[in-house]
């Protein structure tokens, strides 16, 4: 994958599949390194968590399942670090580190395309995503807008476009100056 912001779609989705209400993204960026957590309230992990990154194994109806493995790659290339924490009935919290001198590391990408291409698809989740770079941070929270919303289902296209718009400005506050 091109972007890690794919990657992330791709662990949220995961997070979705099992049925978790609430999923927190967090993202922490420094001059050396990226660091990307997902927490979710779902199923949890039956047995060792590692076995996630088995490419062989997935709980889904299919004999393989990369998405865990394609992130697990990076960090492997990069000399990075990740770590898989989960229990039945306690959710699932997935992390890893990746230091930003690596050739190999992707672009973070588009981030506000995963986030609204998510939410999209569940709106019933409660997203909640934090994204730190060095001293600044935005928080984003999908309940705040929910209930701020009231009737309106937040992926009613034109909530859509309002998010897209706002997710990107607190990026551009984020990255631009000091
Ligand atoms: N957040 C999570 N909570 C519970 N189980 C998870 C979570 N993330 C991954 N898993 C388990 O790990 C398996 C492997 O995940 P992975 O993303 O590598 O592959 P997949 O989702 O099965 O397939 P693909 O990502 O290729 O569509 C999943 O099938 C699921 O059983
Ligand atoms: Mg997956």
């Amino acid at each position: 994958m091109k972007e890690l912001a794919l990657n992330i779609l791709d662990l949220l989705e995961n997070s979705a599949a099992a049925k978790a209400e609430n999923i927190m993204l967090i993202i922490y960026e420094n001059t050396d390194k990226i660091h990307i957590e997902l927490k979710d309230d779902g199923s949890g992990i039956d047995g060792n968590p590692n076995r996630l990154l088995d490419p062989f194994y997935s709980s889904k109806n299919k004999k393989i399942g990369l998405g865990l493995p394609f992130v697990k790659e990076i960090v492997t290339l990069c000399q990075g670090s990740m770590d898989i924490q989960g229990k039945p009935g306690s959710g699932t919290n997935i992390s890893f580190n990746l230091p930003k001198g690596c050739i190999d590391l992707p672009p973070l990408g588009n981030i506000v395309s995963t986030i609204i291409t998510f939410i999209t698809l569940h709106p019933e989740i409660n997203f909640k995503y934090e994204h730190v770079i060095g001293e600044k941070f935005s928080i984003f929270d999908s309940q705040e807008f929910k209930t701020m919303l009231e009737d309106v289902p937040i992926n009613h296209p034109k909530v859509l476009k309002l998010l897209e718009s706002y997710l990107e400005n607190n990026l551009k506050n984020l990255y631009g100056g000091n």
